[in-house]
């Protein structure tokens, strides 16, 4: 039996770890924050029910979004060891340029709505870490002061095209005005989805005051405080009349444009083309016949068709017929930097999130952004270095398998 001893104080103190107070709420949620999952549970306290459902929800079942965040789980890591990996280099070349990692800030709509900052909060943090970052035509901030909150930042305008094709010209000619680099044209949504989350909320755009969203300014004063005593939540670079962001898109994009509008949008836009929502091999190869400089493998999140192909599952294909002449880009379900990496070994030039930064900003306006990008840049080089690799193009498929 081994010898008693009454404690010591002695014996005590080197096993003592004070840390600092944080007296800052949010600042103290952040820093425990060890995951993206963990700032979607701070969000989800943090915004009123029907922001969270908006950000977070998909289209109809949520097939297409569960089945692309599955996969990434299920990816198995093959490394290599006993290679020097002390630095691990994550600067990757996206449209012939440096980025420091190999993830972009996708563009998503409705941004201030999720914390007052809105896109303000996200370009700042991108321009800080050296992340391109993409505002949406549904943004709620306007070109301009965007360009004005983060002037380095790099910086893409997505565009959805106007059964009007004179607002897609005007606000192309803007973009460019202002120092815009890219244009991201989203062809996933010739009309909008049923988002069944958003409807049974009874969410629409400007958020509306009805009985359930006066009981919510009693749980979440501190949202609605900032809505209220900032500029007004409206669209900034479209007007619209309201309702659900499927009846908005209805009401002005063309459901009716084809590939022979991409002449149009080049005769307009000089800069580098992007084609988001490219779904099979087939529209990979036409967009890059018709000039396309680099396209995002995307299903929007699983926010527009339901049961539709998972883009990680597409990538190799789609490098194979297309990686030779554009770059190849990903997106839906990245929530963590190993699903970045593997999308990257896959044959992927970059990925966007969309998701993993907003569920950052809603827990915590730019430091929670900066948190988001913070946790996936370490992700990004921890399991680089437990691959065995270190650089960006170290990485290659015998990497990864899928199931
Ligand atoms: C709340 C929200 C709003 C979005 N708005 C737009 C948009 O206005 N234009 C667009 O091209 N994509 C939009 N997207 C899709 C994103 O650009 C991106 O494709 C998607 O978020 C990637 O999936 P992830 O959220 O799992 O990362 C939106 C996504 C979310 C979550």
């Amino acid at each position: 039996m081994s010898d008693r001893q009454v404690p010591k104080w002695a014996d005590f103190k080197p096993l003592l770890r004070v840390k600092p107070i944080e007296f800052n709420r949010t600042a103290r949620q952040l820093a425990g924050a060890l995951t993206i999952s963990d700032l979607r549970a701070i969000a989800r306290r943090r915004v009123p029910r029907g922001v969270f459902e908006y950000t977070d929800g998909a289209a109809e079942s949520e097939i297409s979004l569960r089945r692309a965040r599955q996969l990434f789980r299920d990816v198995q890591f093959n490394p290599s060891v006993l290679r020097d990996v002390a630095d691990a280099d994550m600067t990757t070349l996206v449209l012939g340029r440096d980025a420091s990692v190999p993830f972009a800030f996708a563009p998503t709509g409705y941004t201030r709505m999720m914390h007052h900052e809105g896109e303000r909060a996200v370009v700042r943090v991108a321009e800080r870490r050296g992340i391109p970052y993409a505002l949406s035509t549904m943004g709620t901030t306007t070109i301009e002061d965007v360009a004005l909150a983060a002037p380095d930042a790099r910086k893409w305008f997505q565009l959805y095209v106007w059964t009007d094709r004179r607002v897609g010209e005007d606000l192309m000619t803007r973009a460019q005005a202002a120092g815009f680099e890219a244009l991201i044209l989203t062809v996933d949504v010739p009309v909008g989805a049923s988002r069944l989350r958003e409807l049974r909320n009874g969410f629409s755009l400007p958020p509306a005051l009805t009985a359930r969203t006066i009981l919510e300014t009693a749980t979440h004063p501190a949202w609605w405080l900032n809505l209220l005593t900032t500029s007004p939540l409206t669209f900034a670079l479209l007007t619209s009349s309201g309702g659900t962001l499927g009846e908005v898109a209805d009401k002005l994009f063309d459901p009716s444009m084809t590939i022979v509008d991409l002449e149009w949008l080049r005769s307009f836009w000089h800069g580098p083309l992007i084609i988001k929502g490219i779904q099979t091999v087939d529209d990979a190869r036409r967009v890059v016949d018709a000039g396309a400089d680099a396209i995002v493998v995307s299903n929007h999140g699983g926010r527009q068709l339901d049961r539709a192909p998972v883009p990680l599952r597409l990538v190799p294909d789609v490098v194979d017929a297309v990686g030779d002449r554009t770059e190849v880009w990903v997106d839906s379900g990245i929530m963590t930097g190993g699903d970045i990496v593997a999308a990257i070994a896959l044959g992927a030039r970059a990925t966007l999130v969309g998701r993993a930064y907003l569920y950052g900003l809603m827990a915590g306006g730019e430091r929670g952004v900066d948190r988001a990008a913070e946790l996936l840049t370490r992700e990004v080089r921890r399991t680089m270095q437990l691959l065995g690799v270190s650089s960006i193009g170290e990485l290659q498929p015998s990497h990864v398998q899928l199931p």
